[in-house]
């Protein structure tokens, strides 16, 4: 535990330095919240702000605030976001009474009345031809190859015919818990290959009866595939081919082996996924060089990979490039099996949380990306092409290309004072990569891409509380960043609370919301407020867009997602730790006289996180990634038995499990 700050005025509930169950920081980030802060670069935000905002938030919370906020929302938007006609209001075809919040025992699934849940794709449950049913005591590498993996994170639903009763599923699978997958006494070496097998993503087809039915997912279907840590990569863009991505294995620098830890990612508007390689740098021994250090390489490799496959030791000269080759956001074509994967360097290198695409005025596609570490940077990626419309052949293969070649640049948030009552200010997107060169001095393009921390570093971009999911809102044209947390804020040595970052220990994390400038996506400026200061409302410090009435508690927002309405939904990784409640699916108001208002539609399973989701209010439908149910326990001892609930001592069915899974899960309204 952190030592308390002076500044610091909520309590630290957590089990762990970041909220979440200390299982899940040891494999899923490396115990990144336990280690040295990466990002020890200098900026000169000012501390003694933090009392007066923490003070200010609290009486915003009155009624006086919310004509403040709003009006500084509505000039916002009528100064030139796209189809700010249509603001996200609170109704969507999902109409809901919030549910209460969970205690965090609870093992299942909590919906509102009137809802009811299903699984539709567990981990193991076999979806390539010859794979088996899932079998707990008899697992094999072969049969994970063939089955889907394991810690589901990012989710997409894509109909593929007109009736809307063919679809795909798209998920991710960001990393494995060994000691609640397998049988403690299973061959080390077969461990590491079920786990290789076990990480990636996968590509399943789905089927229904009628457009607001439940899905199924099809075993045999042409389209299933699984991505995992053997498949084919391609690099592209202006580093592929760079000497600092060539191996012993891969003297060209141009394909790499796989994909790890890949956790959130966006779906593009010309049908790939987008997925972001997050805290890769668990998996490898590495020297701990200053360049290795800023991505937290060096800290060890809990899983020794490297005793199966020597790649996985970069201390060896043969293989010092190869964490290199991870930190990209990776595209898939989920509609051709056969595509290779793409890495794209042009999108820079560090702990990607995921990629969000908006089409600009101009035509060029916008990707915005979070860099989930404490202190770490906002991005937004410019193509240099524009997207074709029309779903050609030629169209797909021009789109397909887009995020090859593009402007890089890092967002700074510069506050304008408290005097006007509320967090917000300005910003700018700070090039890093402009027409194929490099912006920063001293570093050449493709150091720009591979390093991209340290060249951000030289710009001084804004310090972020942990951003994830950095989301653009296609109906008021905003942009919304998940601040997760960081309860390393305001400690000794570190940098303190800034307007953007208002809370020192920030233990519940805040939501800011970007406009740009003219609602030009591809605009260098932008203004920005926070939407949301999360935590238990009654607690100072807190701040729901001015709202005054009940709302649901929310803590360590995630993944977000955009209803038909535009209205925010908001995923949760961490409430059990600061508020002893489950992780949480959140709907929030963003405009009218109720902006702000946050209210609890689904909590998930004991020790899980919500990931994914998906509003599908059309359908009458909403999916989540049930991610690490149970982690804490161990294969002996579960503490979960979600989703097959095979009561203890009973023998258990075909297919099902006595522990944990991770599960996509479909609820839909009755
Ligand atoms: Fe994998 Fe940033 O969560
Ligand atoms: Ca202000
Ligand atoms: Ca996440």
């Amino acid at each position: 535990m952190t030592s308390p700050s002076p500044l610091r005025t909520l309590p630290m509930l957590g089990r762990t330095h970041g909220s979440r169950n200390a299982v899940t920081c040891h494999l899923r980030c490396g115990d990144a919240c336990f280690k040295p802060v990466p990002n020890a670069t200098e900026t000169s935000y000012f501390r003694d702000i933090a009392a007066a905002t923490l003070s200010r938030r609290s009486l915003l919370r009155g009624a006086g605030a919310l004509g403040v906020a709003a009006a500084a929302a509505t000039a916002a938007v009528d100064g030139g976001a796209p189809a700010s006609a249509a603001t996200g209001q609170a109704g969507g075809r999902l109409p809901f009474t919030p549910i209460a919040p969970v205690p965090s025992t609870v093992d299942d699934i909590t919906v509102p009345r009137g809802y009811e849940w299903h699984s539709l794709i567990r981990w193991g449950d076999p979806i390539l031809p010859g794979a088996p049913a899932f079998d707990g005591g008899r697992q094999t590498p072969e049969a994970q190859e063939g089955q889907f993996g394991y810690n589901c994170d990012y989710l997409d639903i894509l109909p593929t015919n007109a009736a809307q009763t063919r679809g795909l599923l798209v998920a991710n699978h960001e990393y494995t818990n060994e000691n609640i997958m397998f049988p403690p006494e299973t061959d080390p070496e077969s461990v590491v290959r079920m786990a290789w097998a076990a990480h990636g993503l996968s590509v399943v087809e789905l089927r229904r009866s009628r457009r607001t039915g439940p899905w199924s997912y099809r075993k045999d279907g042409r389209l299933n595939r699984r991505i995992t840590v053997e498949t084919p990569f391609a690099f592209d863009g202006p580093a592929a081919g760079s000497t600092l991505l060539r191996t012993a294995e891969d003297p060209t620098g141009t394909t790499v082996r796989g994909t790890l830890n890949n956790c959130a990612g966006g779906t593009t508007p010309w049908g790939s996924v987008l997925s972001g390689e997050e805290n890769f740098n668990q998996y490898f021994l590495a020297a701990g060089t200053a360049r290795e250090a800023r991505y937290g390489l060096g800290a060890g490799d809990s899983r020794n990979w490297r005793s199966v496959d020597p790649r996985f030791d970069a201390t060896s000269p043969d293989y010092v490039n190869e964490p290199n080759r991870f930190g990209w956001i990776v595209e898939i074509d989920p509609e051709d099996p056969t595509s290779t994967p793409v890495k794209h360097t042009a999108m820079g290198r560090f702990k990607h949380e995921g990629a969000n695409v908006v089409v600009a005025y101009d035509g060029r596609v916008v990707a915005y990306m979070g860099d989930d570490e404490r202190f770490d940077y906002v991005y937004r990626f410019v193509s240099k092409s524009a997207y074709q419309r029309g779903g050609s052949r030629s169209a797909r293969r021009h789109n397909l290309r887009l995020l090859s070649e593009g402007d890089l640049s890092v967002a700074r948030f510069t506050g304008d004072g408290l005097d006007d009552g509320v967090s917000d200010g300005t910003g700018e997107w700070i090039p890093l990569t402009r027409n194929g060169r490099s912006m920063v001095p001293g570093f050449s393009l493709e150091e720009v891409l591979i390093f991209t921390r340290l060249a951000a570093d030289a710009v001084q971009p804004t310090k972020m509380d942990r951003p994830e999911d950095v989301q653009p809102n296609l109906v008021n044209g905003r942009v919304y960043v998940a601040c997760t947390n960081n309860t390393d804020r305001g400690t000794t040595g570190k940098e303190g609370p800034t307007e953007p970052n208002p809370r020192a220990a920030n233990k519940d994390g805040h939501i800011v919301e970007i406009v740009p400038a003219r609602g030009n996506h591809t605009a260098a400026t932008f203004s920005w407020n926070l939407l949301l200061i999360c935590g238990d409302p009654e607690t100072a410090g807190t701040y729901f867009g001015g709202y005054d009435g009940e709302v649901s508690p929310i803590s360590c927002p995630d993944n977000l997602a955009f209803d038909s309405a535009g209205t925010l939904w908001i995923s949760t990784d961490g409430q059990p730790g600061t508020l002893g409640y489950n992780d949480a699916l959140h709907k929030v108001t963003l405009s009218g006289s109720e902006r702000g208002k946050v209210e609890q539609f689904l909590a998930v399973p004991a020790g899980a996180e919500t990931c994914g989701p998906v509003i599908h209010d059309k359908d009458r439908s909403v999916f989540v990634a049930v991610q690490h149910p149970g982690e804490g326990g161990s294969w002996q001892e579960p503490q979960s038995t979600f989703p097959d609930f095979v009561p203890a001592g009973r023998r258990t069915p075909r297919g099902d499990f006595a522990g944990p899974r991770p599960t996509i899960v479909q609820v839909t309204r009755r």
